[in-house]
């Protein structure tokens, strides 16, 4: 039997605003995507997903979904979306789409029907309202991007929402929740696409009645499993689509558990995207990784980046080149050669390993983290949420540079957050040109990757505590230097790829080859 194609899967992640704009409103839309297929085809990736595309009214850049079987108008249509989905198989690529159970928007058709419903009401169940205590709210629970997890309605009562006041939670012990999302999936199974994101995946079940004092959102519950269960027998019965989960987990056997045979096809690697560039620490990070999956036949996922981390290039330049949620680290001074030059050693590491790949847009082409957007353009709620302290997301947001040397390069109309006057260089067009570019490593490695890498498993070579060594069943070798100081290359025919210069047998440090 042919192997499942999203196990050893490229997959290219679109945050869409920021694409390709193609109308000209400066914010990126399905047009933009559509004239730049051929771009991804290119590139060598297998799969695009797409963050949410739905009527939003982008209170979190469309993770406030107002209605789960439509197209948000700023974005295109359905029309558009199903011609994208043809187009884009033409190509041979697949289309992973994005569907965010745990909370809707609060300009949802449901949310509105339940707050002129009032209390008491059977559509209340469907969220999580609750009267207040001692004229404050319900308990102390606390929101994921700061402040109270609960509002008050007027008539007094409060609902639960885990993010912003803009994103009420969903009760999923409420029958109808539960129908209503499979037939979400249904809905967009039957429109062709090949896999689905799901947001916020552990955070679905919990009882503010149950547990009224102090909650850890990411303490996931059993019951969840059994939604998950349901959602597989659905996407079973569509041959070749795949589920992944969006799983922000410490413990390593609670991960598991979601990916167990009949739950999650996959789910995102976020100890490998949060891990320090450091030999030792990324050794433990694979091989825990590794231990977690091969038992149960599930296929690792590498990350890099996405829309809610500080892009690789800066983070890898800074002292401390750790990502962490609480400390986004923002300002921190950072030395782009050498976060360049790690950045693109990472590519090189993530791309070898056994398993699937995700690339985020722009991650190609090696753009840093915008950290100088003025205040007052600032879109991510996270900003006025933490009062102002922690500035967000919108520094990985900022659309991408396509052609010529000042704003907006290309991209379309006056860009939705500003690019940086200094991305001249660092555009497709610039890049295409130079053979030594990240965009050039970038498709070189997912081209040889598609030949002889992916899923499967890998042999440690052992190189020193500074190194990380290994050969895929394919033959190809894999370095890594992590230290100071250069190291001896194994024994080889000749060298297939290097993210920088080699020095003959030695490789320098922070650089990474391909080796058969
Ligand atoms: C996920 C998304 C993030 C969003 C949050 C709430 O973590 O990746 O962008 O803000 O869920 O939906």
């Amino acid at each position: 039997m042919q192997e499942a194609w999203w196990r050893g899967a490229a997959i290219y992640q679109v945050y869409l605003r920021s694409f390709a704009d193609g109308n000209g409103d400066g914010l990126g839309d399905l047009a933009g995507l559509r004239g730049r297929l051929d771009y991804l085809s290119k590139l060598g990736i297998d799969a695009i997903w797409l963050n949410p595309w739905y009527p939003s009214p982008m209170s979190d850049g469309g993770y406030d979904v107002a209605d789960y079987r439509s197209i948000e108008p700023i974005f295109g249509t359905l029309a558009e979306a199903e011609k994208l989905i043809q187009e884009a198989h033409e190509r041979d690529i697949k289309i992973i789409i994005d569907v965010v159970p745990n909370h809707s928007s609060d300009q949802s058709a449901w949310f509105q029907e339940a707050l002129a419903a009032g209390p008491g009401s059977p559509m209340r169940e469907r969220f999580w309202f609750r009267s207040g205590h001692r004229e404050g709210p319900p308990n102390d629970w606390q929101s994921i991007f700061g402040g109270p997890a609960w509002t008050q309605v007027p008539d007094g009562e409060w609902y639960l929402h885990l993010f912003a006041p803009e994103q009420p939670d969903f009760n999923w012990n409420s029958p109808a929740v539960r129908e209503e999302f499979l037939d979400v999936l249904r809905f967009w199974l039957d429109r062709g696409v090949d896999g689905v994101r799901i947001d916020s995946a552990a955070v679905l079940i919990k009882d503010p009645d149950a547990e009224p004092d102090g909650l850890d959102p990411y303490t996931d519950r059993d019951g969840v499993h059994e939604i998950y269960r349901e959602w597989r027998r659905v996407s079973d019965t569509y041959p070749g689509r795949f589920l992944i989960g969006e799983v922000w987990l410490p413990d390593q056997e609670r991960f598991a558990r979601y990916l167990r045979p009949d739950e999650l096809h996959t789910a995102f690697n976020f100890d490998f995207l949060s891990c320090p560039w450091d030999p030792a620490a990324l050794r433990r990070v694979i091989d825990d990784t590794l231990a977690t999956h091969v038992p149960i036949g599930a296929p690792p996922t590498w990350v890099l980046s996405n829309h809610d981390v500080t892009r690789p290039v800066t983070r890898y330049g800074r002292p401390d080149t750790s990502f962490d949620h609480g400390d986004r680290k923002h300002g921190m001074t950072s030395d782009r050669e050498l976060g360049v030059r790690r950045a693109r050693a990472a590519a090189l590491l993530a791309m070898a390993l056994p398993g699937g790949v995700y690339v985020y847009q722009g991650e190609e082409l090696g753009l840093p983290e915008v950290e100088d957007i003025p205040d007052a353009l600032l879109q991510d709620p996270i900003w006025a949420r933490s009062g102002h302290t922690d500035r967000g997301r919108d520094g990985c947001r900022v659309p991408l540079p396509w052609s010529g040397d000042a704003p907006p390069y290309g991209y379309g109309g006056e860009p939705w957050l500003p690019q940086p006057a200094d991305w001249g260089p660092l555009t497709v067009e610039a890049q295409e040109a130079d053979p030594s570019s990240m965009l050039n490593l970038y498709r070189t490695a997912l081209r040889i990757r598609r030949e002889s890498l992916g899923d499967g498993t890998l042999t440690w070579l052992p190189l020193g505590e500074e190194v990380l060594a290994f050969t895929r069943d394919s033959g190809l070798t894999c370095v890594v230097n992590l230290g100071r100081e250069p190291v001896r290359l194994p024994e080889h025919q000749r060298i297939r790829l290097a993210s920088d210069e080699v020095d003959g047998d030695l490789l320098p440090a922070d650089t990474a080859v391909w080796l058969v």
